[in-house]
């Protein structure tokens, strides 16, 4: 089953293009038509004036990825929280919302619990994006989408996470029609859609670079994920899927946290990621890290090669596909993925299987 891949984990990285072509291609008209949501999608999104998303581990940062999309393009109030926090919280609620559930598995037992709460709130209806068919979650939720990742087998999410935002950017495009998206900014997104296997594509090829960046991580026990906006969620699923498969400490940060504590950690055991920084972060994290050069601090940028940045010392660049900003959260991930596969493997750790983990948390 593995072929010609040593892991899981790389076969299903390596699976992304066809999954998410797939997912994508589960809707037939976004422009019009809501059904692939599942019946009585549409009567529900014309009463969404909120969305609340509940989801844990990375399917969690998917719905922190799915907030600027919804806020941002859809003109959506979004709130999202992990599963464990919501179910328990006492809460207010605004009139209109949607309660979307995200989850690969469709049984994790926190985001279960979410919705079996549901009952309690006044919500327009309830969504899941779910990976597995039949699942619980996928019983019991009133819309349905599922990714087309095909199974996952690494406890270490990947093809699943992208196929979510896939879905959820096209979520974004049904709600955002509604709220006046116009038809001009729907077509942008689906074109970037269409196009978004190519660039995941693309970085794969860069395959063999992220390799070479990944060597300085090996000897490391601690790493710092930096982003900014959209892509602070995917700094904090670049630095999940480094804890998780290598046992290096890793700790995601806003950019602009940077100053405010952190920053005293950085010396030359704690390698810095920044993920997609524009030129102006850039700068900023560069005059950063002077500050603590004299003391080794190490810059590993995900940059779009199109901004034109070059490596020099303590500061090494890889230079991402030039790609539509709506789904650069999508492609840099895929760097990321490959970014701690390398390292694990560097350190010999079992890749599909890391310790302590299991593939469904079925128990709180
Ligand atoms: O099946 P789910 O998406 O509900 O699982 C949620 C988390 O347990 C899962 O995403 C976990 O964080 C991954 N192993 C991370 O790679």
């Amino acid at each position: 089953e593995l072929g010609a891949y040593d892991h899981y984990m790389l076969k299903e990285i390596y699976d992304q293009p066809r999954a998410l072509a797939a997912t994508f291609h589960a809707c037939d008209n976004l422009l019009r038509d809501d059904s692939c949501f599942g019946d009585g999608a549409a009567a529900i999104f014309d009463r969404v004036n909120n969305v609340q998303i509940a989801a844990c581990g990375t399917s969690y940062h998917a719905g922190m990825v799915a907030r600027y999309w919804l806020e941002e393009l859809a003109g959506i109030a979004c709130e999202v929280e992990v599963a464990s926090e919501f179910r328990y919280r006492k809460r207010v609620q605004h009139e209109g919302t949607l309660l979307l559930t995200i989850s690969q598995s469709g049984e994790t037992a926190d985001t279960l619990a979410a919705l079996r709460n549901a009952g309690e709130h006044e919500f327009v209806g309830t969504m899941v994006i779910a990976n597995v068919d039949n699942s619980s979650l996928v019983r019991e939720s009133d819309l349905v989408f599922l990714t087309r990742a095909g199974a996952e087998i690494g406890v270490a999410s990947t093809k699943a996470f992208t196929t979510q935002l896939v879905a959820l950017l096209m979520l974004t495009i049904a709600l955002g029609r509604r709220r006046g998206m116009s038809p001009e900014k729907q077509q942008e997104v689906i074109n970037a859609l269409q196009r978004l296997p190519d660039f995941v594509e693309e970085t794969l090829e860069l395959d063999t670079n992220i390799q070479q960046l990944s060597e300085a991580f090996i000897p490391k026990h601690h790493a710092l994920f930096l982003g900014r906006g959209i892509q602070y969620p995917i700094a904090m699923e670049g630095s999940l899927k480094l804890k998780e498969i290598s046992y290096i400490h890793a700790e995601a940060y806003p950019a602009g946290e940077l100053k405010h504590g952190p920053l005293a950690l950085v010396d030359d055991d704690m390698p810095v990621v920044a993920v997609a920084p524009g030129d102006e972060l850039l700068e900023k994290l560069k005059s950063n890290l002077e500050e603590v050069r004299s003391r080794g601090g190490e810059l590993f940028v995900f940059a779009d090669r199109a901004a034109g940045f070059s490596s020099e010392p303590r500061v090494k660049v890889l230079n991402m596909p030039h790609c539509p900003e709506v789904i650069k959260p999508i492609v840099y991930t895929v760097a990321l993925q490959l970014l701690s596969y390398h390292v694990a493997v560097q350190k010999g750790t079992d890749v599909d299987k890391p310790r302590n983990l299991a593939k469904s948390v079925t128990v709180e």
